[in-house]
């Protein structure tokens, strides 16, 4: 068996909106031997989102920042991941949507997760979209930032069939979990292991 001596995890940042879910998964996985990553900081726009809890319980750095003046917010978070050595970052249900500036800063290292199998439904509310297109499949799509709303180069996709009865929270929680397994996937994908 190979020993990987001296060998350092990528420090990386999640940045997150809301309840954390593939946050959640993101530290599991970056707990685990084979990840390349390990997450260093949590950051969000938003006070109230329930992902920061989870910077409490796996002791790791989290920050609120007030996008209200978004071109100072954005130079604030940058010097805060610098000082951070923060190499990587992740959108996770981040609800902002970040500069040119700002992705130039760290381009090709902005990786996002998005419910939808992209390039179909761009934006929010995608499950509604899909139901009332009368889909067949649906799914989620980890992919690179780049300065138009999700359309960077596409990492990984997982399909999921939409079934009868399907209703916009039934397609939500079916089309999560499969998030929770694809980001982990692509992060290694992006790391060719
Ligand atoms: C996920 O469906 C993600 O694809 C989208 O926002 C949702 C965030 O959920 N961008 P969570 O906060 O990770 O639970």
């Amino acid at each position: 068996m190979v020993k990987l001596i001296g060998y350092k995890k990528v420090k990386t940042a999640v940045f997150i909106s809301g309840t954390g879910s593939n946050l959640k998964s993101l530290i599991k996985f970056s707990k685990t031997r084979k990840s390349p990553i390990s997450i260093d900081l949590i950051i969000s726009n938003n006070p109230k989102a329930k992902g920061l809890k989870l910077g409490k319980i796996n002791r790791i750095k989290k920050k609120v920042f007030n996008f209200k003046k978004k071109h100072n917010v954005e130079n604030q978070i940058l010097s805060f991941l610098k000082e951070h050595e923060i190499k990587m970052i992740f959108l996770a249900g981040f609800m902002k949507i970040l500069s040119k500036n700002f992705i130039t800063k760290f381009r090709g290292k902005i990786l996002n997760i998005h419910p939808s199998l992209l390039p179909k439904y761009k934006g929010l509310n995608t499950h509604q979209r899909a139901l009332n297109n009368n889909e067949k499949y649906s799914g989620c799509t980890v992919h690179f930032v780049n300065s138009k709303l999700d359309s960077g180069k596409i990492i990984l996709q997982k399909k999921v069939k939409i079934s009868k009865n399907e209703t916009k929270d039934s397609l939500t929680k079916k089309v999560l979990f499969q998030e929770h397994k694809l980001y982990p996937k692509a992060i290694l994908k992006f790391f060719n292991l």
